[in-house]
């Protein structure tokens, strides 16, 4: 098994509003393996992005991490103080959002922008950055980079955008690269071939990616190994073909329900009921106001996550006595 590169344990972030105290992220425990790429599934609000902020510390006011450990080639970065995560931030840990433009500055070229990065990290020559910028260009498939380095965001169409994105992302040799679904606001074909420059990037700089989604369709072509999220809780975490083949957690079941196939006249379900308000969650597991399963047991106490084969972690009373299907059946 590949070595643990990031490990969250016991994590908590929650935003302290004035409505009440929303408990977006709330024991939530995984791993990222070296050089592996992760899916993190969840409907939305299931607390996929704030999970991400959490390890990179940008986690927007008035949010907060209350309690948990991340570690990051075994140093906590919950013991760094901000000048020391800045240090991290883009040069072991980086982040893509859906939107590129929240990750690009408008008055600035791309040059000036890409240059900022390089130069933060590392002391090197006017003509090496150049050469870099174009270099860094070309790898995330930007055509002229020399002409295009000039341009301005607002030149790039949605797609270059995203590239350049990647390009500031991946500037300093990131260790791990979160993906915050970053095809989500691009049209079909250009959505395939971002995630197939991620897929290509990933393998060319050996980075460990964790990809953000809740397409289950993108996490059976990009990963092979997803942690499934429900309302601020992990409920499931498989090997990819392992969750697809046999989801044991019927929130996971009906993910997989729900992705739509052109192979077959299978009606698209729709989960029935809505993500949990955050601020006075259901009592144990979150899910049972939503789950066909529940016993009165599942209302008590919530579940926590069970190898129930290699590999195979899953937190529900009753994955024993359920026989879930597939998405092969
Ligand atoms: N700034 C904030 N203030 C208050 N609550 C917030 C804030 N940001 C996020 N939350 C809450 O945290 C919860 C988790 O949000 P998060 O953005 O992580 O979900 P997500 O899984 O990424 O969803 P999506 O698929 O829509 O991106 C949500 O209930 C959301 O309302
Ligand atoms: S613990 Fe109970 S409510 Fe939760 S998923 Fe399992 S059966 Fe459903
Ligand atoms: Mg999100």
């Amino acid at each position: 098994m590949a070595e643990t590169l990031l490990k969250i344990e016991g994590l908590k972030t929650y935003f302290f509003t004035e409505a009440g105290i929303v408990k977006a992220v709330d024991n939530v425990s995984f791993d990222v393996r070296k050089g592996e790429s992760l899916g993190l599934v969840g409907e939305s609000g299931s607390g996929k992005t704030v999970t991400a902020l959490s390890v990179l510390r940008i986690v927007p006011k008035p949010g907060k991490i209350v309690e948990g450990k991340i570690e990051f080639k075994g140093e906590d970065l919950l013991e760094k103080n901000e000048t020391e995560m800045q240090a991290m931030r883009g040069r072991e840990i980086a982040i893509i959002f859906q939107d590129p433009s929240s990750s690009l500055n408008p008055i600035f070229n791309v040059e000036t922008q890409l240059r900022d990065v390089l130069l933060a990290h590392e002391k090197i020559s006017k003509e090496e950055c150049r050469k870099k910028i174009i270099d860094l260009m070309n790898l995330v498939g930007i055509p002229e980079a020399e002409i295009r380095m000039r341009e301005f965001p607002h030149q790039f169409s949605g797609g270059m955008k995203q590239r350049v994105a990647i390009a500031r992302a991946l500037a300093l040799q990131p260790t791990l690269l979160f993906a915050d679904e970053p095809t989500t606001s691009l049209d079909v074909t250009i959505q395939a071939q971002v995630l197939d420059l991620l897929e290509e990037l990933k393998k060319k700089l050996g980075m460990s990616l964790v990809m953000i989604t809740h397409d289950m369709g993108i996490i059976a072509k990009m990963t092979t190994r997803v942690v499934v999220m429900y309302a601020g809780n992990v409920c499931e975490i498989a090997k990819t073909e392992d969750l697809y083949e046999h989801p044991r957690h019927p929130y996971t079941a009906l993910l997989l329900a729900a992705v739509p196939r052109l192979d077959r006249k299978k009606k698209l379900r729709i989960i029935p009921g809505n993500i949990p308000n955050l601020i006075e969650p259901p009592s144990g597991c979150r899910f049972h106001p939503r789950c066909e399963y529940a016993t009165g047991k599942c209302a008590e106490e919530p579940p926590v996550l069970e190898e129930v084969e290699p590999e195979h972690f899953v937190a529900c009373y009753e994955w024993k006595n359920i026989s879930l299907k597939g998405e092969n059946h």
